[in-house]
């Protein structure tokens, strides 16, 4: 079996890190391609919850070797923590692989993710503060310090001295910051090394050893579709492409390696951080305070409120083909079950009166548009029980036989709770 990727569809959230768990059961590798501790994937295994922002979801089955591959960024600091927290709740870390090649967020790109924050005043991004678009900045600058860098002290040190340089006069004179201190970071880096050693590999070979010898490769996708750098709602956006044909830098494989495609999709919307949501609902409106509530809308890892509305469906088809999904996952189906009716929106109307089928690439068009919305009927019973497709209420299964139709894509699961047993298999056909 060849490379299965999990991507989200949607602004994140979507619940990749679940399914992510769900389709490792079956793998022997689960690789993060992209992104960094800016994602939290949750995952829930009778009833104990696990939150994860670079240790790969596919962690929990002693069979997978989780690997962080050389298109992740990493703040070590954060890795070691939660490798402690895995390690104290029984889960051995051990075989995890991290790539020589996979870039080190550093103190100075967190401190600069603020200051330019700050600088942009009401426009700000509201980026997780993590340090991630600093430092993706500086790979495709070519001064970044990369895991391999902490395996020879004196490159280390002197690659430190060299980009300082730069960025002590950035943040003092520019950003009027406190400049950083070359050793006191490199002692800092530098004592981590005795507990990261032991993981740092060369991962390009490990995926590739694996696919050769037909093993199940899972490339677990951070972020989504519209946080990508190149195709979400730029400037809003994070700096590492989430889609799926990003695999292939992000872990070192070919577009041939790569068969499934699982699109996860959230059964409504939601985004934290700014940015334009054609069918946002605002706070106070009651739909919105009931998907945030019951849907316990708030960002696994900052704890900000996500902004709901409907599900939209004109992204979700969009998402559906710049990432050629093979099958759509959806999850969060039991959120729905107090609805009398819902709506899905299935176009936009533009301030000019113009209609669109597909989401305008120009900005200023997507920030203006209106959501053109079809309503089906609610289902208004606890589905949380639901184990098979049957055991869904008809106007449920209308419902997602609605999202396969319209984005032509087969829907493969169901979620409808947290839980890793909570998940419905459906067939091809709804
Ligand atoms: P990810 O970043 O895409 O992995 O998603 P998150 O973990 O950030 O957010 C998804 C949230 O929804 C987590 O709190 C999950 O435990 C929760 N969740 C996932 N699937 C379901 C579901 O089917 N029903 C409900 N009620 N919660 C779910
Ligand atoms: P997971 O993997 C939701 C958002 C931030 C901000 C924008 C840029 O859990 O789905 P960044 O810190 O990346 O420079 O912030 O991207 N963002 C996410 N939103 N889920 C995530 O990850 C996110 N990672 C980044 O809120 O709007
Ligand atoms: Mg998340």
């Amino acid at each position: 079996m060849p490379g299965s990727v999990i991507i989200g569809t949607q602004w994140g959230d979507e619940g990749k890190g679940r399914f992510t768990d769900y389709l490792a059961k079956d793998v022997t590798h689960c690789v993060r391609y992209q992104g960094g501790h800016n994602a939290g994937h949750t995952i829930v295994v009778d009833g104990e919850v696990f939150k994860l922002q670079l240790v790969p979801s596919g962690v929990l089955y002693p069979g997978v070797t989780p690997v962080i591959g050389n298109g992740v960024v990493v703040d070590p600091a954060v890795l070691i923590k939660e490798l402690d927290m895995l390690e104290s709740k029984g889960v051995s870390t051990k075989p995890l692989r991290l790539s020589g090649n996979a870039h080190l967020i550093m103190p100075y790109h967190q401190e600069l993710d603020r200051a330019y924050e700050r600088k942009l005043g009401k426009n700000k991004l509201g980026t997780t503060m993590r340090g991630i678009g600093p430092t993706y900045a500086d790979k495709a600058l070519r001064v970044g310090l990369r895991v391999q860098d902490l395996l020879d002290p004196k490159i280390f040190r002197q690659k430190l001295d060299l980009v300082l340089r730069e960025k002590n006069p950035l943040l003092s004179r520019v950003y009027n910051r406190l400049p950083f201190n070359a050793n006191d970071i490199a002692d800092h880096f530098l004592a981590m090394v005795p507990r990261l050693e032991p993981h740092i590999d060369d991962t390009v070979h490990i995926v590739h050893k694996a696919l050769d010898a037909g093993e199940w490769v899972l490339f677990e996708g951070a972020q989504a579709t519209y946080l990508d750098l190149d195709h979400g709602t730029y400037p809003y956006v994070t700096s590492s492409n989430p889609i799926s044909g990003a695999v292939c830098a992000g872990a070192g494989v070919g577009p041939r390696s790569i068969e499934r495609i699982v699109g996860v999709v959230k059964a409504y919307t939601t985004r934290v951080g700014a940015g334009p949501f054609p069918a946002e609902l605002h706070h106070g409106n009651v739909v919105a305070d009931a998907l945030v509530d019951r849907g316990r809308e708030y960002g696994t890892n900052t704890g900000r409120r996500r902004r709901p509305g409907w599900l939209d469906l004109v992204m979700v088809k969009h998402a559906a083909k710049l990432n050629t999904c093979t099958e759509l996952a959806i999850t969060k189906l039991d959120v729905l079950s107090e609805f009398d009716e819902l709506k899905v929106c299935v176009g936009y109307l533009g301030a000019d009166g113009t209609t669109y089928d597909h989401v305008p690439y120009h900005q200023t068009v997507l920030h203006h548009v209106m959501p053109v919305y079809e309503t089906l009927p609610g289902w208004k019973v606890d589905i949380e029980h639901a184990d098979r497709l049957e055991d869904l209420p008809q106007e449920a299964r209308d419902y997602v036989s609605f999202i396969e139709k319209f984005c032509g894509v087969p829907i493969s699961f169901v979620s409808v709770g947290p839980g890793r047993t909570q998940t419905v298999v459906l067939k091809q056909e709804v």
